[in-house]
């Protein structure tokens, strides 16, 4: 039995959940909702975790990635540190239905084909993300290609510099995160969508769970959708949303799969450790979410909805 078309999200999804849900209400499939909710967040140059106005890489590049997976087929596309394309979760998408053969392009190869399907460049470094950026090089003393070269000159060193500034990054403290949008729609068809632009300052073409099946982005009809914001490696090491998913073919309640994600996650040995937060939705419309860190919260709208309600996280507490 279905709950009829329902739309969840992480915190920020609000900037575009309205749309996904007008889509819903006007019989609109699960995949057009997630992409429209997840495009207008990406076109937010407010969030500085996604899209336009994301943070960058350590080089000062911002790298976005993105997925999107089907429920009834576990059909899967993404894309990874994709450059100078604001809708990565767009090209996801087109990976999904005009390259079947393929589930995942990273990198140059990503650009390409969103090239070939139409998609048009654009810089997405905003001068606020590249303030930022600057302040946090100031702080580190650290220097990029093209910053402070004085300080150091070549590239070996600017290699050593970046490493040691991935090494040394430190929990975010902010609105940290990834967008995470499940769609549920009036034929019963689940979609689970995520895009980010990762970790601020980031390796060069590091991809993180949000592009990985079974990490950042899992959904399985016959049980329910789960993804999951904040620190990718972690669910990268468990393969988190799957998870969840797990969990709830189990026969778990969400708020309990989602928390036995995180139960998982808190064992992992991991100096970098920040906040992991998940969440999810059934066919039949029950949702929960849970985060590492107090106060967080996800979004539902149902039809009957006027806009984003929001909902407590469960905090796991280890
Ligand atoms: N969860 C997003 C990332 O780690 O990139």
């Amino acid at each position: 039995m279905t709950s009829g078309p329902v739309i969840i999200g992480s915190e920020r999804s609000e900037a575009g959940l309205a749309l996904g849900m007008d889509l819903l209400r006007q019989g609109a499939s699960a995949l057009d909702a997630v992409e429209v909710t997840l495009r207008a967040c990406e076109d937010n140059l407010d969030d500085h975790y996604i899209g336009t106005g994301g943070l960058p890489n350590a080089r000062g590049e911002v790298e976005l990635d993105a997925s999107i997976m089907v429920g009834s087929s576990r059909a899967f596309g993404a894309v990874g540190a994709v450059r100078n394309f604001p809708n990565p979760i767009s090209i996801a998408r087109a990976v999904l239905e005009k390259l079947p053969q393929h589930s995942l392009l990273v990198g140059e190869g990503a650009e390409l084909f969103a090239e070939e399907q139409g998609f048009v460049r654009a810089e997405l470094l905003t001068d606020e993300a590249m303030q930022i950026f600057r302040a946090a090089l100031v702080a580190s003393s650290e220097s990029v290609e093209g910053e402070n070269t004085d300080a150091v000159p070549g590239d070996d060193r600017y290699r050593i510099a970046a490493t040691e500034m991935v090494r040394r990054f430190l929990p975010f403290d902010g609105p940290w995160g990834t967008v995470n949008v499940i769609a549920l729609d009036e034929d019963g068809e689940m979609v689970v969508g995520v895009s980010t632009s990762g970790y601020p300052w980031k390796y060069p073409g590091r991809v993180g769970d949000s592009a990985l099946p079974g990490s950042g982005n899992y959904c399985d009809l016959r049980y329910g959708g789960a993804a999951c914001t904040g620190r990718g490696e972690l669910s990268m090491r468990i393969v988190g949303a799957k998870m969840v998913v797990d969990s709830l073919a189990h026969g778990e309640e969400p708020a309990e799969a989602c928390g036995l994600m995180l139960r998982e996650a808190s064992l992992l040995p991991d100096i970098y450790r920040s906040e992991l937060r998940t969440l999810c939705l059934t066919p039949d419309g029950r949702h929960a979410g849970a985060a590492t860190q107090g106060g967080s919260t996800y979004n539902v709208m149902t039809t009957n909805s006027t806009e984003p309600e929001i909902y407590a996280r469960t905090q796991f507490a280890s």
